[in-house]
């Protein structure tokens, strides 16, 4: 079991970032949690709230939009004690206008999941403010949840061209199902993570879904019925049949990814197959093509274009 004592959290204003940086604060070897976020006015009220629930001064504000690779570097200059792991959390749906691109050239959406966090990882380790253990928050949907009609991402040959149109939107028409799109960027995210446990074999990247996760804000911005599917209805009923579970198990998840060393450096842990809750396993049981060195290095060569 690892302990640390200094942890970055992007996107911990809500939903699972906070309810992370909740939990971490309550194990008292914890000496700074830094809340890194885009909003100064939320990352301000979150750090009270965290301050007042736990009883503990260890929140520090790092102001980062994961979706401008210039924001997360002057979030870095910011951070002078080394963080022992980070949790790649931010990111979702995408915001209104997820598929506009931005001024890197991606979409928003991959931006918001991928780039950023590809830039403050590369920006930690160049100047040696990372010494443990880095966690993704990936997601169900980058293998397919098709009970809940999430389709399997679409990878033709897993090459950096098809890495590159999936980063840049091109590979999606006008029409495709949002959150298809959502999954398979999730999907680059992951791979680029495996390939980054292989370039640095002395930090441990884990990739973890928190699962499907009721009572955050994710799925405030997707189109109108998805959007009532999965908050409203989906928020209510699917907890009854399993499909969902609290903010504090999947925030759980993150812990128990950061924690335990049983959860290997380059792996990707989910739900099992047909759910996206209960226990986790390692995914490359149920889609053997996350093991893929070379689709692993192509989605890292498709990202680093971008960086
Ligand atoms: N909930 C689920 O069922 C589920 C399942 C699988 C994976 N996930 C993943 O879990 C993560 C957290 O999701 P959540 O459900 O907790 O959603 P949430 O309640 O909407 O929280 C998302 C957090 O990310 C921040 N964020 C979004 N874009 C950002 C950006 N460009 N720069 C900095 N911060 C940004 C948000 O900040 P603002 O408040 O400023 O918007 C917010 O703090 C996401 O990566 C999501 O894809 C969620």
């Amino acid at each position: 079991m690892q302990r640390f004592k200094n942890v970055l959290i992007t996107g911990a204003n809500a939903g699972l970032g906070r309810e992370t940086a909740r939990q971490l604060a309550t194990q008292p070897q914890v000496e700074t949690i830094y809340l890194a976020c885009r909003n100064l006015e939320k990352a301000t009220a979150a750090k009270i709230d965290l301050t007042n629930q736990t009883g503990r001064d260890i929140f520090e504000i790092v102001i980062m939009d994961v979706a401008d690779p210039d924001s997360v570097r002057r979030g870095v200059q910011e951070i002078t004690t080394p963080l022992d792991a980070v949790v790649l959390n931010a990111g979702g749906s995408g915001g209104k206008s997820p598929n506009n691109l931005t001024k890197d050239g991606v979409t928003t959406i991959f931006a918001a999941n991928v780039l950023g966090h590809t830039v403050l990882v590369e920006e930690l380790l160049a100047k040696q403010l990372i010494t443990s253990t880095v966690v993704y928050s990936s997601s169900e949907a980058a293998r397919g949840i098709p009970r809940m009609g999430v389709a399997k991402p679409d990878v033709e040959d897993a090459s950096v061209e098809e890495f590159t149109a999936i980063a840049d939107g091109s590979k999606f028409g006008p029409k495709a199902d949002p959150l298809a799109i959502y999954g398979t960027i999730k999907l680059v995210g992951t791979l680029w993570m495996a390939a980054m446990a292989r370039k640095h074999p002395h930090i441990r990247f884990v990739s973890m879904s928190p699962g499907g996760t009721a009572g955050t804000n994710g799925m405030d911005d997707l189109p109108f019925l998805k959007k009532f599917m999965f908050k409203y209805i989906g928020g209510s009923i699917m907890p009854l049949f399993g499909m969902m579970h609290s903010v504090e198990k999947g925030a759980r998840r993150y812990l128990d990814a950061l924690e335990s060393i049983s959860f290997e450096s380059g792996h990707f842990y989910a739900s099992h197959a047909g759910s996206p809750t209960g226990p986790v396993v390692d995914q490359v049981t149920i889609e053997p093509g996350f093991s893929s060195v070379s689709a692993q290095d192509n989605a890292y060569r498709a990202v680093q274009q971008f960086a």
